[in-house]
């Protein structure tokens, strides 16, 4: 099944009338998005744009733990929604929302920073590893800086984001499912203490749970350098696939494991010919198939698949007031519906104070 298929039959009965259910996901702007984001979740957005209503949203309130570098932060911002656009997300179709820019956002996460207790943070393992990726030395990003606290909170603002439009479905990486309960266990105890106002979202997760970087480290990750982005231009491509780690030392001719070698996961997550994918793999357990071979089909596959993204990236970069205007309309959109959950949350927790004596 691909994705698309995949995605269609998780697909709920749409009853004509019935408006559309509500996706929300989001992304923090750190820098340009690479093959990683687009099998594990980008990928999926695309089909999901046309069944859903779809708010994809930019997090900038979610990175300080690049404090020490805000003109990459404000940047990111463009190279995300241009990454977006050059993939093919219509923001006619889907609401592209800068997290700063609908400011109940930071409104909600204080309320319901009420209702989640310490320990769920504590316990949560996505927060705590990133935490201790912060605090370490090596870490490119930060040298080993000590964490913000607004780091600390970012799941409750997660789940702010997710509750703020009253969200059905929250397409992610596994590595945000911790956060994604979060949000199903907020929206439980809420409704049930004051008002029923959200859904309980559910989790959607993508085609490729986690790529491996070039490098052969579990994770394609920028601060370690070891991705392929998506604007990567073919010779870029076909220079980071040269240089990927493709399991131990074998020489031409040996076979080798097809699970120690990465080369293959990426053939399986990016080649659509899954029977001369496994005709390969065949050879190269029994006969052996060179490296420069497997790289070489490798760097086809991707740069067929990169070509397009790269020409209509070409296009919105000539039109940077159109994509500005992507980013208005959706921000304008979502924060529409985020006045309207704000007025039910008001209304729940009994905050019209003033109304007593009036
Ligand atoms: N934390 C997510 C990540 O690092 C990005 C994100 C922010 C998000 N807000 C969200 C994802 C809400 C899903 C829903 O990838």
């Amino acid at each position: 099944m691909n994705a698309a298929e995949r995605v269609r039959s998780s697909r709920p009965e749409a009853k004509p009338g019935t408006p559309r259910k509500r996706i929300l996901t989001g992304i923090r702007p750190t820098g340009p998005l690479h093959l990683g984001h687009y099998a594990g979740a980008l990928e999926n957005w695309l089909e999901l744009q046309h069944e859903y209503d779809c708010y994809f949203l930019i997090a900038d309130y979610q990175v300080s733990d690049h404090a020490n570098d805000l003109a990459r932060v404000r940047n990111a911002v463009w190279e995300v929604t241009l990454d977006w656009l050059a993939i093919g997300l219509d923001p006619e179709k889907a609401s592209f929302v800068i997290e700063s820019g609908v400011p109940e956002h930071a409104e909600l996460t204080t309320w319901l920073a009420w209702f989640l207790p310490v320990g769920m943070l504590e316990r949560n393992p996505t927060l705590k590893a990133e935490m201790e990726a912060i605090q370490a030395p090596d870490d490119a990003a930060t040298k080993g800086r000590s964490v913000p606290v607004a780091f600390y909170i970012y799941p409750v603002m997660q789940v702010a984001n997710i509750l703020l439009p009253r969200a059905h479905l929250v397409p992610v990486g596994v590595d945000q499912l911790p956060h994604v309960e979060l949000a199903r266990e907020t929206a439980r105890r809420f409704n049930r203490e004051f008002k029923p106002i959200f859904p309980e979202p559910e989790a959607l997760v993508g085609r490729v749970p986690r790529l491996v970087g070039t490098d052969g480290e579990a994770k394609m990750s920028k601060s370690r350098g070891n991705t392929i982005d998506l604007k990567d231009s073919a010779a870029t491509v076909a220079k980071k696939v040269r240089a990927m780690y493709a399991g131990p030392p074998r020489g031409a001719k040996e076979p080798g494991l097809v699970e120690a070698n990465p080369v293959f996961g990426y053939l399986d997550a990016f080649d659509n010919d899954d029977a001369e994918v496994s005709d390969l793999k065949e050879r190269y357990e029994h006969h052996g198939v060179s490296n420069v071979e497997l790289k070489d089909r490798l760097t086809r596959v991707l740069n067929e698949l990169l070509e397009p993204m790269r020409q209509r990236r070409a296009q919105y970069e000539g039109n940077m007031a159109r994509v500005s205007e992507a980013l208005e309309q959706g921000t304008g959109r979502a924060r529409a519906i985020a006045r309207e959950t704000m007025e039910m949350v008001r209304d729940a927790l009994d905050l019209d104070y003033l109304r007593k004596y009036r």
